[in-house]
């Protein structure tokens, strides 16, 4: 008889564990995926966490990676999540772009670190940006030339030219990187554009990524383009002013610019 009833309390608690008066199958445990099933930290759960907050901007002003996610970062970036998540978003961008129907005064503007152009092989041997920012050492991967296509990128690339749409290179890299950068673009598979803006740090000196590239879109439409999509790693390439009809956000777990 004993036995009976702590079996009845027990189907009628576990019931109860499993939102039965809801009808839901699953368990819920509320802070299981914080601590996990035994109680243990589970850095992978957290460093998830961590990078949704940075993707949906609620992490901001970051100036390395945690500690604790050096290894959950580059798991992701070198495995195959990173490519999934890139592919998704250009498939979006490109979902939308051939609805739409283009006039020769319609642009699409492509950031180009971690956007058009692949600094991964950099940040592999720096830490994933956990290690302080050396702008000597990048500068000097950059002159290289040999950065690599974003795969997803370059296909979206190619569907906007077939699609007839004007490419416009906006990036933080400097003027002085000018010719390297139009280079290191032509090896990578980008052929073609019809404009590559660097920063011109004799007006930009100081200013953030946000004001520099606001500026710059501002004149594009001055002088009588559209911006009609817009696609970078950094929210800074997406946020203030003349942002464009769409914008999509890639993956950038490295490193966050303002
Ligand atoms: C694009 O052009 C096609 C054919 O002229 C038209 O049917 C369609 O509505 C246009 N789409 C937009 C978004 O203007
Ligand atoms: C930055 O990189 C340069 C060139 O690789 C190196 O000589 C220098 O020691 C680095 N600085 C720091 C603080 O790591
Ligand atoms: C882009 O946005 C402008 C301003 O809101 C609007 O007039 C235009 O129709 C939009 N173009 C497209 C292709 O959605
Ligand atoms: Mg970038």
């Amino acid at each position: 008889m004993k036995e009976v009833v702590f079996l009845v309390a027990i189907i009628l608690v576990a019931g109860q564990c499993h939102g039965a008066e809801h009808g839901a199958e699953y368990p819920i445990y509320p802070l299981r995926m914080k601590t996990g099933a035994g109680g243990h930290y589970i850095p992978e759960i957290s460093c998830a966490s961590w990078r949704l907050g940075v993707e949906a901007h609620n992490v901001v002003d970051w100036t390395s990676i945690p500690e604790d996610c050096i290894g959950y970062v580059g798991n992701y970036l070198l495995g195959d999540q990173y490519r999934s998540d890139s592919k998704t978003v250009n498939q979006q961008a490109y979902f939308y772009a051939r609805t739409l129907n283009f006039t020769d005064k319609d642009v699409w503007i492509f950031d180009i670190d971690e956007t058009t152009l692949s600094n991964l092989q950099y940040y592999a041997d720096h830490g994933f940006g956990s290690e302080p920012y050396n702008a000597t050492a990048f500068n000097e991967w950059v002159e290289l030339g040999e950065a690599p296509a974003l795969p997803e990128t370059l296909k979206l690339y190619k569907k906007l030219l077939n699609l007839g749409i004007n490419i416009v290179f906006l990036t933080g890299r400097p003027l002085s990187q000018k010719a390297v950068t139009a280079t290191n673009l032509k090896l990578a598979g980008y052929h073609k554009w019809m404009k590559l803006i660097l920063k011109d740090t004799s007006i930009y000196h100081g200013k953030t990524a946000v004001t520099y590239k606001s500026a710059e879109r501002k004149k594009l439409e001055e002088s009588g383009y559209k911006i009609i999509g817009n696609i970078g790693d950094q929210w800074s390439d997406i946020l203030g002013t003349n942002v464009g009809n769409r914008t999509f956000k890639l993956p950038d777990p490295m490193y966050y610019i303002s």
